[in-house]
């Protein structure tokens, strides 16, 4: 079985990811490590040398590639797989999936000092960056909805989080 996390950049998929696969002994795949490692290069290199499309395609074929795999693992989206193709209906399809939701407040103290390594937001100003994740977010929202479980997240710790999600498994997986 898979459990894949979905959720705006920032709101703790890998960290989560993390925790969760180690409270169930299961396998931990991370979708953006998974990509850099089979076209070994970094996603701000993906994005700057081959664009955004070609990032979203190689995104599409690693995700499939996750989850066809036999091993039961937790896998942590990028925080756009959900928006693209029609990915979400994939992983609805072939996995357990949460929703980690944050307010666009949060988020956005979250990502200010994160902005150098998001591709998507390294060229915004301090001044722009809480406008475009608060616009961002919305069209993205009823993306990260489809999923099977969506849990807030504020000011809850990553073991914390991990504990809720799995009462919610199916209950022969606990
Ligand atoms: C993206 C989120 C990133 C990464 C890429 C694009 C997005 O993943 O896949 O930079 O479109 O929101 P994280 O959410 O893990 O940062």
């Amino acid at each position: 079985m898979h459990l894949s996390l979905t959720g705006y950049m920032g709101s703790g998929k890998s960290t989560v990811g993390k925790e969760l696969a180690a409270q169930l002994n299961w396998e931990f795949q991370d979708l953006d490590q998974f990509i850099e490692n089979q076209k070994q290069k970094t996603i701000a290199e993906i994005f700057s040398q081959e664009g955004e499309i070609k990032f979203r395609k190689y995104e599409r074929e690693a995700l499939i590639e996750l989850l066809e795999s036999d091993n039961d693992s937790v896998i942590s989206l990028g925080g756009g797989t959900p928006a693209y193709y029609d990915n979400m209906h994939l992983v609805n399809e072939n996995s357990y999936s949460v929703y980690l939701r944050l307010t666009p407040k949060e988020l956005i103290k979250r990502l200010e000092n994160q902005k150098s390594v998001r591709p998507l937001l390294s060229h915004l100003s301090d001044d722009e960056l809480p406008e475009f994740i608060a616009k961002h977010l919305f069209e993205r929202r009823n993306y990260y909805e489809q999923a099977q479980f969506t849990l807030d997240v504020k000011e809850k710790s990553p073991h914390e989080i991990a504990r809720e999600i799995i009462l919610r498994l199916p209950p022969h997986r606990k």
